[in-house]
């Protein structure tokens, strides 16, 4: 098929060159420099997992909006629909909630539609981009017209993995009145998976795409509320979300379960804002996303309370929202970081998918505020402290590590441990040699699971994912 893109930025351009990989044609229009210049240098600004190798080969091409018009069956919309700085979570929230912007968005839909009339011809415009629900009906249909058949088709992808994403999907959503563009768009889907396509109006595929996104965002601030248990308690955060992971069936998946620091990314921090500016708009007796992002601000200050425990230097290893990449955007570190000097303290930050070189350390309080892998065995100076979230970091005796929410690692819960151990050992027949297991009793098929920091433990491997 001949498809056409309107907006070729960190979603548009993965998801268009996975699209030319699987036999189509595409081309796209775009007024940022920085797409033109991707394409002209082959080299993308952020890292994309399998992006660098489709660059590489990709005939995509910036084309007027006329040619895109003209030549495209389908044209996908990815335009941006941006919030304030204010609202995108590096910061502390302000008092004022509000709506995206959809200036971008309804410049770009009037711009296809104004062709596609003044051409007479026929496109079917899917648009990805994120919107509130209400917002197609009251800002974009107003510009369609007889030669303009529209689908919303927004993409539940993650920053990193977009390509991948794109094309290993839960599921398509489509929504739209339109059966005839709808069933176009699904024969266009089936040329690239074979994933369920689920259709529904306009609206609600509206709300299920924000819903989605601010569901993973209460996950982490429900994850990370027992994080802050834990580390209070003598309980492993670990232990208790790793049996909270095989509650597949009656609780949830795996994803998004591991605690950490807070939701970050250019999608979820913002959406949350914008839903609870919603809430606001509809009188929700509830405003719960309001909630939500007052609990990862909060949060993210208990970080800053842990830093202020030792009167060292402050440090935070990573600038990055989430492991591996580069962007920067709604990351937690930051917050941290902004949370820390309005404390008046100095802060070091570094990421060495960001920083050329590494500064010359002194001895330091260190926060890992990014999971890379690179923190995990660092060369931490002697006497420092490192505070990890992700309690993964391995240190040297010289220094002292606080695996935040692993309680039974701290010298406290060491003690404890030991204590619970022997008592363990005791029921058992005073056996020093088997670990207590845990007895998923009920099963037939009865497995036996050990809880991390056990003799026999089969490890926690705490699943990395965060941020959108
Ligand atoms: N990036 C993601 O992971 C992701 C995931 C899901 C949804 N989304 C949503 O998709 C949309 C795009 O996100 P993004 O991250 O790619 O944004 P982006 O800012 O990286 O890219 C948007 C691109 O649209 C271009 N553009 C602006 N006006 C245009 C116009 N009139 N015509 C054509 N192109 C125009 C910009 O130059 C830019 O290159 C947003 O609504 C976002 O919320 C993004």
């Amino acid at each position: 098929m001949n498809i056409g893109f309107m907006g070729l930025g960190k979603l548009g351009l993965p998801c268009a060159m996975a699209i030319e990989e699987k036999g189509h044609s595409v081309v796209g229009y775009d007024p940022g420099e920085i797409v033109a210049e991707a394409l002209r240098t082959r080299q993308l600004p952020y890292r994309e997992e399998g992006a660098q190798e489709l660059l590489d080969l990709t005939n995509i091409r910036l084309a007027p909006v006329a040619e895109v018009v003209s030549r495209s069956e389908l044209i996908f919309v990815a335009v941006q629909t941006p919030h304030d700085e204010r609202f995108e979570g590096t910061t502390r929230i302000p008092q004022e909630r509000r709506d995206f912007d959809y200036e971008f968005l309804k410049h770009s839909m009037a711009q296809v539609a104004e062709e596609a009339l003044r051409q007479q011809k026929h496109v079917v415009i899917a648009i990805i981009s994120t919107v509130l629900p209400g917002t197609v009906r009251r800002e974009i249909s107003p510009l369609l017209n007889e030669y303009t058949q529209l689908v919303y088709n927004p993409f539940f992808i993650a920053m990193g993995t977009t390509i991948h994403d794109f094309l290993h999907p839960e599921f398509v959503l489509l929504g739209g009145n339109d059966l005839k563009a709808r069933q176009f768009v699904e024969r266009f889907y089936a040329t690239i998976h074979n994933h369920p396509v689920y259709a529904t109006t306009i609206d609600n595929a509206e709300l299920i795409k924000v819903s989605y996104n601010t569901f993973i965002g209460m996950k982490i601030v429900f994850v990370n509320t027992l994080m802050e248990i834990c580390h209070k308690t003598h309980c492993s955060v670990d232990a208790v979300t790793d049996a909270l992971k095989m509650a597949s069936d009656r609780l949830i998946s795996t994803k998004y379960l591991t605690a950490g620091m807070g939701d970050g990314g250019g999608c979820h921090p913002r959406d949350n804002i914008a839903m609870s500016w919603l809430a606001g708009e509809l009188g929700l007796s509830c405003n719960f996303f309001d909630s939500l992002m007052m609990a990862r601000e909060n949060q993210t200050e208990w970080l800053a309370d842990l830093m202020e425990q030792h009167d060292l230097p402050k440090v935070i290893l990573g600038k990055a929202f989430k492991e591996e990449t580069n962007l920067t955007v709604g990351s937690p570190a930051i917050l941290l970081k902004n949370i820390l000097v309005e404390r008046g303290h100095d802060v070091l930050m570094y990421d060495p998918h960001l920083d050329a070189e590494a500064p010359a350390f002194q001895r330091s309080v260190f926060l890992i505020g990014t999971r890379h892998p690179e923190f995990r065995v660092f060369k931490f100076p002697a006497g420092s402290v490192v505070i990890d979230p992700w309690r993964y970091v391995e240190v040297s005796d010289d220094v002292t590590l606080v695996p935040v929410g692993q309680a039974a690692r701290t010298e406290q819960a060491a003690q404890t441990a030991a204590t619970h151990t022997k008592q363990l050992h005791v029921h058992a027949g005073d056996s020093a040699t088997a670990a207590p297991p845990h007895h998923l009793e009920d099963s037939p098929q009865s497995t036996t699971v050990y809880a991390p920091g056990m003799t026999g433990s089969q490890g926690s491997d705490p699943c990395p994912i965060s941020g959108s």
